[in-house]
């Protein structure tokens, strides 16, 4: 569905700063999809979802869609057309939502998102329906549409931003490190949601985290990012024969062969 070839970052170009943050990067994403993306600090998952969203148009290479039989490149499509079919929830919760609006505005505008139409009318239909939604999340919040987002907690609030962001069935979701920012038990919660969602509502995701279980035990593909490549991708049968520990080494030995590698330019 999403085809990525040869995607390169490289920022401050020419500079002694130079920093190449994604080098020569290829993936298709199949509809249907839930991909685990992990990697070490800086490796450059981040810069990938940037680049998938159109907050960063990068150095070489393209972006191609599939869409009802036809395929468009979206390269150097601006970030608020891709928001329309590429919805993003960051490790802070308060990203993802109008913190200053109710629940029902913020909802609102959700489910307008993508729409030609200007007039949005909030009538008692809508009403209901936001609240047989905000039900689903388990979390009470059907009672209290006309909260400001601000008074929900950190994994109310990001319950929310998963529900906003899938209310206009994007056609591709980014979750960078979205249960990170919070305790244990609301991220749980969080994940619980997002793969019951991802499961109900035929999504195809991608999801950066630093938890190895998560990773492992979450989607159909994981990925392991390092020094802005992909050097690890493996499917269902292969990730279920992994354990977190597993990883671990992976992440060692990249490390270790890092240190020799910058060992031997210096010598
Ligand atoms: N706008 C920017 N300008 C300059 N360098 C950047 C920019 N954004 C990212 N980088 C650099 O690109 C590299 C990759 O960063 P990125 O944020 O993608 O890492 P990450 O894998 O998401 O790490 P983390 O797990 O810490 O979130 C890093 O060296 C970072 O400093
Ligand atoms: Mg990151």
């Amino acid at each position: 569905m999403i085809d990525i070839r040869n995607i390169g970052i490289t920022f401050a170009q020419g500079t002694p700063d130079e920093n190449i943050a994604l080098h020569d990067i290829n993936l298709s994403v199949q509809r249907g999809d839930f991909i685990t993306v992990v990697g070490s600090n800086g490796a450059g998952k981040t810069t990938l979802f940037n680049v998938l969203a159109g907050n960063l148009l990068p150095t070489t290479g393209s972006i191609t869609m599939k869409d009802a039989g036809s395929t468009i490149d979206i390269t150097l499509q601006k970030e608020f057309r891709r928001a329309r079919y590429i919805g993003r929830i960051f490790q802070s919760p308060l990203l993802g939502t109008a913190g200053k609006m109710s629940l029902e505005d913020n909802l609102m505008i959700a489910s307008y998102k993508g729409c030609k139409q200007l007039k949005i009318n909030l009538n008692k239909r809508k009403r209901d329906e936001f609240k047989t939604q905000l039900a689903e999340l388990g979390m009470g919040l059907e009672d209290r549409l006309a909260d400001n987002v601000e008074l929900l907690s950190g994994g109310q609030r990001q319950a929310l931003s998963l529900l906003m962001a899938t209310m206009s069935h994007p056609a591709l979701l980014l979750l960078d490190e979205h249960t990170a920012a919070l305790d244990p038990a609301n991220a749980a919660i969080v994940m619980g949601l997002t793969t019951r969602f991802a499961k109900e509502r035929a999504l195809t995701v991608m999801m950066i985290t630093h938890n190895m279980r998560h990773a492992i035990e979450t989607g159909n593909r994981l990925l392991m990012m390092d020094s802005g490549e992909i050097v690890f991708d493996i499917g269902t049968e292969e990730k279920a024969k992994l354990l977190p520990e597993d990883l671990v080494t992976r992440f060692k030995e990249l490390k270790r062969r890092e240190i020799v590698s910058d060992g031997m330019l210096l010598q």
